[in-house]
């Protein structure tokens, strides 16, 4: 209902279903055909195994209601689990160029989930925040500013020290990356 709601077209999930046998996440989707929720019926249309670390699933909604359809676009991200990390920043930032690329010239709004959406989901909104703002030219980037902005949101956001090291780390991977394509 969120997603039709506000119009959204791309969703990011952060979390497996499950850890440890401990469920993190509603199973909001159909595994194959079609799934009705409430008055959406929820068609899954194909699911794109990009690498180990997530992939990539495309979904078509109905709405019941009124016969209307539209698609939506789902990445998963399958190995960061609760309070951690993921392996390495270089699976998540090309995770995120994948995500804002199907994004691209949309204004409707990106749902990022993952369990409780405070750790895995700050983290990802923080580095997300973060780049964009230097992609948009800032003169000025400010990571703990930007993050007591999103807590300010939202309690909790990136939960754990490591959470904000692997955050930082990022932004610097992607700043390296941004200084080696530079014409000499
Ligand atoms: C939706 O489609 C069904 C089946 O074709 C039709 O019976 C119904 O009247 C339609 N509803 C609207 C609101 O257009």
């Amino acid at each position: 209902q969120m997603v039709w709601e506000s119009g959204c077209v791309v969703v990011v999930m952060l979390t497996p279903l499950a850890e440890n046998g401990v469920r993190q996440c509603y199973h909001y989707w159909p595994d194959e055909g079609s799934n009705l929720y409430h008055i959406y019926e929820v068609n899954l249309v194909s699911e794109h195994i990009w690498c180990d670390d997530f992939l990539v699933r495309s979904f078509y909604l109905k709405n019941l209601q009124t016969n209307e359809t539209r698609t939506v676009t789902q990445f998963h991200f399958l190995s960061w689990y609760d309070q951690g990390v993921p392996s390495s920043t270089r699976s998540l930032l090309d995770f995120r160029r994948k995500v804002n690329k199907c994004y691209k010239g949309r204004s409707c709004p990106i749902i990022v989930h993952c369990s409780d959406g405070a750790g895995r989901s700050g983290t990802y909104i923080l580095i997300d925040m973060v780049l964009n703002k230097m992609a948009k030219g800032a003169k000025e980037i400010d990571i703990a500013a930007t993050l007591e902005h999103l807590r300010d949101q939202r309690p909790g956001m990136v939960q754990t020290k490591a959470q904000f090291e692997f955050a930082l780390t990022a932004v610097a991977e992607e700043v390296n990356a941004i200084l080696k394509a530079l014409p000499q």
